[in-house]
Parts: structure tokens; C-alpha cells; sequence
């Protein structure tokens, strides 16, 4: 059975990975706390926490809030800097086999160019994902990615200072993210990711206010996963690179939902936080379909959902 996936094919390097799922970014952290409870060898790849140039602290607490069939956060990109990431983490992935795609956000379009800049050859990373659809800071995240000039800016920026394989990761958080995957595919991205979380806001009515630190957060789980379902399907009419879809996957008939709407890959975000066995365990479903289906190639099943 062929399981293995290619997400960059127009790229030099590649981005070659054993089987299509991955562990999305912000839920695994840098990957090496996640190791120590699952076998990440047996993923596809795994995407580390948002990285600036600088150190962030974060929003203020709370920054988590269950919702019904979510979670709504506002961690506000708190992670330890690109310095940091490059002589502490990088050399720890150096030794894995699983690919490490590095997601990076900027307050501005030079901040994006300047993270990819470092990030090149650097032994250990794999891809960049670039974050413009984080809805939880002050300044640049999703506004980068909300409109499509922007976007294609924040993407010509990086491809031009880096040869690794470059990702870019999508808000749903606009009125069409047809126009906006286009844009970015025009400008040169090797794939695509989507969905980051949609914005919402929970009220503490004891306090009467809101109950968030940050004020309002972005939604994930199984409460997205009909948007982001959705969006996969309209992205994958309108670009013809590869898309990697997100949004409350939890088990293996989730994710081939994804991959039937037209994604090559999937990655699995806040199901590792109930259950960090969660993307194993949807790379198992994935098997037993393809075993009960009889079929040889996963590549057989991305976007054959088209409407009749
Ligand atoms: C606690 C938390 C932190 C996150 N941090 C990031 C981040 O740093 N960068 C990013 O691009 N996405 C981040 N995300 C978004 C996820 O990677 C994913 O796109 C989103 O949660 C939808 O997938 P899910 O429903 O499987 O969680 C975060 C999500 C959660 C729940």
C-alpha cells in the first residue's frame, strides 16, 4: 500500500513524506515533549509552534476555552525565538527521520523574509509553513493573510530568501479563500494549509466580560470541521499545488473526508490535546479504508468528491 506523499513537487528539495498525516502547529509544541509519549517516527511530519524573530511571552490567562465540540484559544504566539529554535531545537530534529516544518509569523513582510533567511540550511528543517492567518496578535498574523495582494507579498518575501519548500497557511477569516489560495499560488508557494482557527469569543457572565484574556481566540476542533472541510473543497478547484487540510480531524474517516475534498495531506491539531495518539490513530483508519477498499495509492483518493 502507498501511503507516501510528495508537498512540495515543484520544489528543488522536496517535501517528501511517508504517509499524509501530520501533527499541525501550536499542538505539539516543538516536538520533543510529543516524542516522549508517541512514536513520531511513524508520522508523516510534524509542524513546531509559530516562530518571530524574538522571544514572546503571550496573551495574558486565561487562554483556553471549551466550547461545545471546540476549544478556543488565545495563546498569542508565545514561543522561545528563532535564535533559540535553530541552536536548541533544530539540532534535536537533525537526528530524527521525520520531516520538521517550521511555522513562522511576522509582524511585517521583511520579519517574514528575515525568519526564512535563518532558517536557511539549517540541518533538521524540512519546510516552512508561514503562519498569516494567526488570528491571536496585535499586529500582522492574519491580517497578512486576509487579503490577497498581502498574502502574495508575505509569499514572493520568503520564496526569495529560502530554497526549502515553503508552505503557506490560511485563514478562514475572509469572505473567499479561493482568491487568497490563488494569489499565494501565483506568487510561488510550493503548497497550501488551511485552515487556521475562525475567530470567536466566549463571555465569563459572572465577570460580565469577556472571559479570554486576549480578548477573542480562534476556534478548533470538531466544531470546524464542516468550514474547513468546505474550504478544502473550494481551494482545490482553484490552485493546482498541493493543500493540506485542517480542522477538527480526529479519527481516520475525518481525515479521508480531507483528502476526498482534494487534500494530499492532513494534519491533526487539537485531537493531540485529548488524545496525543489521536494522528496514529487516524493514519490507522486511513490503512483499514484503503486495505477494506482494496486500493494501492492514496494518491487515488485526493478530490475524487466532485460534485456530479
Ligand atoms: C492551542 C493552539 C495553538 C495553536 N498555535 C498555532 C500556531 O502557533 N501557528 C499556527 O499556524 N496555528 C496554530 N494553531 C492552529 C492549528 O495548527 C490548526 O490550524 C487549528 O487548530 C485547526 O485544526 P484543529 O481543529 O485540528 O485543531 C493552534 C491551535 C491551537 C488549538
Amino acid at each position: 500500500m502507498k501511503l507516501c506523499v510528495e508537498l512540495a513537487p515543484h520544489n528543488q528539495r522536496g517535501l517528501h513524506l511517508q504517509n499524509p498525516v501530520m501533527a499541525a502547529s501550536g499542538t505539539v509544541g516543538y516536538g520533543t515533549e510529543y516524542a516522549k509519549v508517541v512514536d513520531i517516527e511513524r508520522l508523516g511530519a510534524i509542524v513546531c509552534k509559530g516562530t518571530t524573530l524574538s522571544p514572546r511571552q503571550g496573551n495574558p490567562q486565561p487562554r483556553l476555552a471549551e466550547t461545545a465540540s471546540g476549544l478556543l484559544n488565545s495563546v498569542g504566539l508565545q514561543n522561545i525565538g528563532i535564535e533559540a529554535l535553530i541552536k536548541e531545537k533544530a539540532p534535536i530534529w537533525a537526528a530524527w527521520r521525520v520531516p520538521v516544518i517550521v511555522n513562522i509569523a511576522g509582524k511585517s513582510i521583511e520579519e517574514y523574509a528575515e525568519l526564512s533567511r535563518r532558517l536557511e540550511g539549517v540541518a533538521g528543517v524540512s519546510g516552512i509553513e508561514v503562519n498569516v492567518s494567526c488570528p491571536n496578535v496585535a499586529q500582522g498574523g492574519m491580517d497578512f493573510g486576509q487579503s490577497p495582494q498581502a498574502a502574495a507579498k508575505v509569499t514572493s518575501a520568503v520564496k526569495s530568501e529560502t530554497t526549502l519548500p515553503v508552505i503557506v497557511k490560511l485563514t478562514p477569516n475572509v469572505a473567499d479563500i479561493a482568491q487568497i489560495a490563488l494569489a499565494v499560488a501565483e506568487a510561488g508557494a510550493d503548497a497550501l494549509s488551511l485552515i487556521n482557527t475562525v475567530v470567536g469569543l466566549a463571555i465569563d457572565i459572572a465577570g460580565r466580560r469577556p472571559f479570554l484574556g486576549g480578548i477573542s481566540g480562534g476556534l478548533s476542533g470538531p466544531a470546524i470541521k464542516p468550514i474547513a472541510l468546505y474550504m478544502v473543497y473550494r481551494v482545490y478547484q482553484a490552485v493546482n499545488i498541493p493543500i493540506i487540510g485542517c480542522g477538527g480531524i480526529c479519527c481516520g474517516d475525518d481525515a479521508l473526508e480531507f483528502i476526498m475534498a482534494g487534500a494530499t495531506a492532513v494534519q491533526i491539531g487539537t485531537a493531540n490535546l485529548v488524545n496525543p495518539n489521536a494522528p496514529l490513530e487516524v493514519l490507522e483508519g486511513i490503512e483499514r479504508f484503503m486495505e477494506r477498499e482494496g486500493m494501492e495509492d492514496i494518491a487515488e483518493l485526493v478530490g475524487v468528491a466532485k460534485a456530479p
